[in-house]
């Protein structure tokens, strides 16, 4: 597992506007604020962990932003409640904790996620994917299949939280069509409540490097 390497390839594909700041899991209590505190009072040593890595990756990059120290509790939807004018998202898995951020001027929409880089697990498919993509992926190399799955699973997580912030609508993984192409992809959503506030195509990308499978969408 590379750490460096992952937030190396999450930055180049970003562009130099997004901050990009990537750890391992040794975040503690003390990387908090106290607003932030309640958010983990019951918490488990690994929602923990994750927690206080990404808050304390997300203090960090608001710096890079030039912004002061700010708490980041979290709000009742669970997204935390950035500064007016950033757009920044968070995510974690087995060993990171991932943040992206930027100032509103240098991206409408901005949204990451990572996985650990393993076959999805051939009963969440048909959760995850819709009929079409299902067919995309049957006609792949068999020894392809898991890892595709997983690269839509991760695109339609990273599109969710990249909507979320204009839209304020939950998605299924069914209101999302999904167009996975080598290292990008195009996401359609079908709930009108999301999709009459946003462009009619979302286009990410996706990465496996350092042992992580990961996504991201920065729409300019
Ligand atoms: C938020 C979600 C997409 C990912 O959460 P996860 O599986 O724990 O994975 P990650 O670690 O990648 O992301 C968690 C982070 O997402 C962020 N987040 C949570 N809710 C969010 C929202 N509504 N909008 C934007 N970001 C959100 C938080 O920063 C959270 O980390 P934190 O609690 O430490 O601050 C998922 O929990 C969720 O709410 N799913 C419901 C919607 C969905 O998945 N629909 C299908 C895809 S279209």
């Amino acid at each position: 597992m590379n750490v460096q390497q992952l937030a190396a390839a999450l930055s180049a594909h970003f562009g130099p506007k997004v901050v990009v700041l990537a750890s391992g899991l040794d975040g503690t209590v003390a990387d908090l604020f106290p607003e932030e505190r309640a958010s983990v009072a019951h918490a488990k040593e690994k929602r923990l962990a994750e927690f206080c890595t990404g808050r304390r990756l997300a203090h960090q990059a608001l710096e890079r932003l030039g912004l002061p120290p700010t708490a980041l509790p979290m709000r009742e939807d669970r997204r935390p409640a950035w500064p007016e004018g950033v757009l920044a998202s968070i995510s974690h898995t087995k060993g990171v904790a991932v943040v992206v951020a930027a100032h509103k001027g240098d991206a409408e929409l901005l949204g990451v996620d990572v996985e650990l880089d393993q076959d999805l697990a051939e009963h969440i498919h048909r959760v995850v994917l819709t009929p079409e993509e299902q067919a995309f992926i049957n006609a792949a190399d068999p020894s392809r299949r898991g890892r595709l799955a997983l690269a839509h699973f991760s695109a339609k997580e990273c599109l969710y939280k990249a909507q979320y912030p204009v839209t304020e609508t939950f998605l299924e993984f069914q209101d999302v069509d999904l167009t996975l192409r080598d290292a990008e992809f195009s996401g359609v959503i079908h709930k009108p409540a999301a999709a009459q506030k946003l462009p009619p195509r979302l286009d990410g990308f996706w990465v496996q490097v350092g042992g992580w499978l990961a996504a991201g969408l920065r729409k300019p």
